[in-house]
């Protein structure tokens, strides 16, 4: 049984067939037929311990596009709340003659716990502070789309590194693909062992938006945070908060991302999000056929 845990795993050419097999979907959900009978005798359950909109959605519609059968799991309103472990929930769910599981987790390494111990594909949806492949994917089709190939692109990804699992599987997924990677934000929220990944950092977001052909800018996830956080939101926005003035004044092309969701007036003034820069609901679109691409893939092994 093969997975998606995390982008650390695969190899440039792994990723290059998700993206060009995302390529193909996207042609097809832009038809006026969206649907497709690939996955039609396949159940998927999608398990998810975390809020999600984005993730969730997309995953259920790229299920439904690919004519899956598709049920729908939440932490909340379920037995986990009576004190039902992960893997009986998971193994119950399988009893029901379930194929795959989508799972999101706050706890870092859940997807792989899974993995090793059921007979069923697992796709990982976020995995607390650890990763986040799906995202990587569809942020680097995002920016294929719009650069051509990566190869020697600069990308800087700006915000909440320590807590963010999108940046750890951006930086794996962007260095892949030939990329080069630059983190920016407070010291208080990079953490110490990055530059052994080979990545640039900065603490000054102007550099990075000179440096850079592509901003990805993070939210500041206090829900994460374990101490009194520093700097305070106000003070984020003053030093590392980016408008549409800033973009502007640069003189040069620039793509600005977010995963979301926005903390609008904190990472992203609204005009910024807002702006001919943004690509912020290309990356949504895109997820569709990225995710249709991962379960297509992950049903032909
Ligand atoms: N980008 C992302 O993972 O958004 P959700 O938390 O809404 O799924």
């Amino acid at each position: 049984v093969r997975h998606l845990l995390g982008i650390k795993n695969l190899n440039e050419n792994d990723i290059h067939t998700i993206l060009d097999t995302a390529t193909q979907f996207k042609d097809v959900i832009n038809r006026p037929i969206k649907k497709v009978p690939s996955l039609r005798d396949i159940t998927i359950a999608n398990v998810f311990f975390e809020n999600s909109t984005r993730t969730r959605l997309s995953f259920e519609l790229a299920e439904k596009r690919l004519s899956a059968d598709v049920v729908n799991f939440s932490a909340s309103g379920s037995s986990v709340k009576k004190g039902e472990t992960l893997l009986d929930t998971v193994n119950n769910i399988l009893a029901m003659k379930v194929d795959m599981i989508v799972m999101r987790h706050s706890s870092p390494g859940a997807p792989h716990y899974l993995s090793t111990r059921i007979p069923a594909n697992v796709v990982n949806a976020g995995d607390g502070t650890h990763e986040h492949p799906t995202q990587a994917l569809l942020d680097a089709f995002s920016m294929r789309e719009k650069l051509g190939d990566l190869t020697g692109k600069k990308i800087a990804i700006i915000g909440d590194i320590t807590h963010s699992r999108v940046a750890l599987s951006n930086i794996f997924c962007l260095q892949k693909l030939g990329a080069e990677v630059m983190v920016c934000g407070p010291s208080t929220l990079i953490p110490k062992h990055l530059d052994e990944l080979g990545v640039k950092i900065s603490h000054n977001v102007k550099e990075a938006l000179q440096w850079c052909d592509v901003a990805n800018v993070l939210r500041i996830q206090l829900e994460r945070q374990q101490i009194k956080y520093f700097p305070s939101l106000r003070e984020y926005s003053l030093y590392y908060g980016i408008n549409k003035a800033m973009l502007d004044d640069l003189n040069k092309e620039i793509v600005l991302m977010h995963p979301g969701p926005i903390n609008r007036g904190v990472e992203l003034s609204s005009d910024a999000a807002d702006s001919s820069h943004s690509i912020i609901l290309n990356q949504v679109e895109n997820g569709v056929a990225v995710r249709m691409a991962v379960l297509y893939l992950l049903a032909q092994q």
